[in-house]
C-alpha cells in the first residue's frame, strides 16, 4: 500500500492515518479520476485488440495499475505521455505471452477475475494472486462456469480463493445462469466466450454494470444483449480504439454526499459517467430528499456522461431493497453516511454480497458509525442506521481495515463532526481515488 505521500493537505497522525476534519461546506466545480471500471477494461480491450488504442482519463490507482502491469508482463507495448493518458499497443488476439511470473492483481477483484477468464483462453499457463484482502475474495464463482466451458483452473481452499492457476485450453461456448448478478462473473465469461467455439450466454438475476458488453461492441466484437441475458459469439479481431475515460461516479458520489450532508454547500462535478447500471446512488440519495441535479447528459466513448450538481438538503430514512442497491453496489458504505445524518430510519436489506468486498462492509461500515457516536445495528444482509436528523456526530477514531471506500465515506462523515475522525489505513484510498484527501481539502470551506 502506498502511503499518504503527497496528500498531506489533511493533517496526517502516522504516514498512514489522517485525521479528517470538520468543515462547513464543500463549494466548487471540479472533476475526480477516470472510471475505475471502464479504465481496466480499456487496458484488457486495447492489449488484445490489433492497432493503437489510446486511453484518456485513465485512472492512476492501484487498482488499474496492477491490470497494467498485467499486461505490460505479458509482452503488451504501454506508453504512458501522462498519469491519465495511456497508449496501448495491441498484441492481437492470440498475442499475449505467457507472463513470467504470477500476475498480481493486489486487491483488486476485477483484475483477478477478468483475467481470469481472459487467460483461460490462453495458450499458456499463468497464476492470479493479490493481497490479503484479495485472497479472501469468492472465485469459485468463476470456477464454476470457465471450467464448464472447458478451462482447466483451480484455486486453493477446495477452489474457492486465489491464487487462481490456470492452464490455458481451447474453450467452447455455454449457457451459463448465473447465481448472483455480479459483472466481474459476467465479464470473466465473456472474455473467455470471446475466444470459445460457438456462443455463449451469460443470465444474470438482476443486469451488473455492462461496461464490459459497452467496450467489447466499441472494439467490434459480436456481442448482443435481451434482457439479463448477454450472447458473445467467438471473434477472430477486435479493432483498436480510442477511449474517453469519464469521471468514476462511484468517486464523484462521496462528494455528492459531502455536499448534501453539510449546510450552505453547492458543487458541481464535471463529466461523470451515468451509466444507467451505475446510476443507483443519485435515486438513492434525491429518494432521501437529496438536491441532485443530471445535467448536460451527453455520450462518450459508448458511455454516458453528465455534469452532477448537489447542494445541501435534509435528508430522511428510508427502506433499500438489494434490487434498488445493485447499480449502487460499490456507494454502500457513503450511502450509509448519509443514513446516519438523515431525520429517521434507513433500513438496508438484501446487500450479503457486500461482506465478500475488500472487506465485510456491512460490519466495517456498522463498527465505523458507532465508533463516531452513530446509532445503527448490522442484520446479516444490510444494516439498519437511526439518523441523527441534520445535527452532527461526535467523531472519534476508525479503521478502514485496508478499504479504499471505508476510508473515503469516513472521511466525508468526518465533515458533520464535533471533533472530526482519524482513519487509520487511509492510504487505502490510493486504490481508488488518487488524490482525494487533496481534492476534499480544496473545496471544503470553514
Ligand atoms: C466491478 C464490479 C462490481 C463492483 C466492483 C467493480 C467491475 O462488482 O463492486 O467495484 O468493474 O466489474 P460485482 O462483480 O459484484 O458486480
Amino acid at each position: 500500500m502506498v502511503a499518504l505521500d503527497k496528500e498531506l493537505s489533511e493533517e496526517p497522525v502516522t504516514p498512514d492515518t489522517v485525521k479528517a476534519a470538520p468543515a462547513g461546506a464543500l463549494k466548487g466545480e471540479f472533476a475526480v479520476p477516470g472510471d475505475k471500471s471502464i479504465s481496466h477494461r480499456a487496458l484488457i480491450l486495447g492489449s488484445i485488440a490489433d492497432g493503437v488504442t489510446e486511453v484518456r482519463g485513465f485512472l492512476d490507482g492501484e487498482d488499474t495499475v496492477a491490470t497494467l502491469k498485467a499486461f505490460e508482463s505479458m509482452g503488451v507495448g504501454i506508453e504512458r505521455s501522462t498519469p491519465t493518458i495511456v497508449k496501448i499497443r495491441g498484441n492481437g488476439m492470440d498475442g499475449l505471452k505467457k507472463p513470467p511470473g504470477a500476475i498480481d492483481a493486489g486487491n483488486s477483484g476485477t483484475t483477478a477475475r477478468l483475467l481470469a477468464g481472459l487467460l483461460s483462453a490462453q495458450p499458456f499457463g499463468s497464476v492470479i494472486t493479490g493481497d490479503a484482502s484479495l485472497r479472501r475474495r469468492p472465485m469459485g464463482r468463476i470456477i464454476t462456469p470457465l471450467t464448464e466451458m472447458g478451462a482447466s483452473i483451480t484455486g486453493s481452499k477446495n477452489n474457492t480463493l486465489p491464487p487462481l492457476t490456470i492452464q490455458g485450453k481451447s474453450l467452447k461456448g455455454i449457457r451459463y445462469s448465473s447465481p448472483v448478478p455480479s459483472a466481474q462473473l459476467k465479464s470473466a465469461i465473456l472474455l473467455a466466450g470471446l475466444y470459445a467455439e460457438g456462443e455463449t450466454t451469460v443470465t444474470e438475476p438482476a443486469k451488473s454494470r455492462d461496461h464490459t458488453e459497452r467496450m467489447l461492441r466499441l472494439f467490434g466484437a459480436d456481442v448482443t444483449t435481451e434482457g439479463r441475458s448477454v450472447t458473445i459469439r467467438r471473434t477472430k479481431r477486435l479493432e483498436a480504439r480510442r477511449v474517453e475515460v469519464p469521471g468514476d461516479l462511484s468517486s464523484a458520489a462521496f462528494f455528492l454526499v459531502g455536499a448534501v450532508i453539510t449546510a450552505g454547500s453547492e458543487i458541481t462535478v464535471k463529466g461523470v459517467g451515468v451509466n444507467p447500471t451505475r446510476t443507483g446512488v443519485i435515486e438513492i440519495l434525491k429518494r432521501m430528499g437529496a438536491g441532485i441535479e443530471v445535467a448536460d447528459p451527453r455520450e462518450v466513448s459508448g458511455e454516458a456522461v453528465a455534469d452532477l450538481r448537489a447542494k445541501s438538503s435534509s435528508l430522511k430514512g428510508i427502506e433499500i431493497t438489494g434490487a434498488e442497491l445493485l447499480p449502487a453496489i460499490d456507494e454502500f458504505p457513503v450511502i450509509c453516511v448519509a443514513a446516519a445524518f438523515a431525520e429517521g430510519t434507513t433500513v438496508i436489506s438484501g446487500a450479503g454480497e457486500l461482506r465478500v468486498k475488500e472487506s465485510d462492509r456491512i460490519a466495517v461500515m456498522a463498527e465505523s458509525l458507532k465508533a463516531i457516536g452513530a446509532e445503527c445495528s448490522e442484520t446479516p444482509d444490510g444494516i439498519t442506521i437511526n439518523g441523527s436528523s441534520g445535527a452532527p456526530l461526535r467523531g472519534g477514531k476508525v479503521k478502514s481495515h485496508g478499504d479504499h471506500r471505508i476510508a473515503m465515506a469516513m472521511a466525508i462523515a468526518a465533515l458533520k463532526t464535533e471533533t472530526g475522525i482519524e482513519i487509520e489505513e487511509a492510504g487505502a484510498v490510493q486504490v481508488s481515488f488518487p488524490g482525494f484527501f487533496d481534492l476534499l481539502t480544496r473545496q471544503r470551506r470553514v
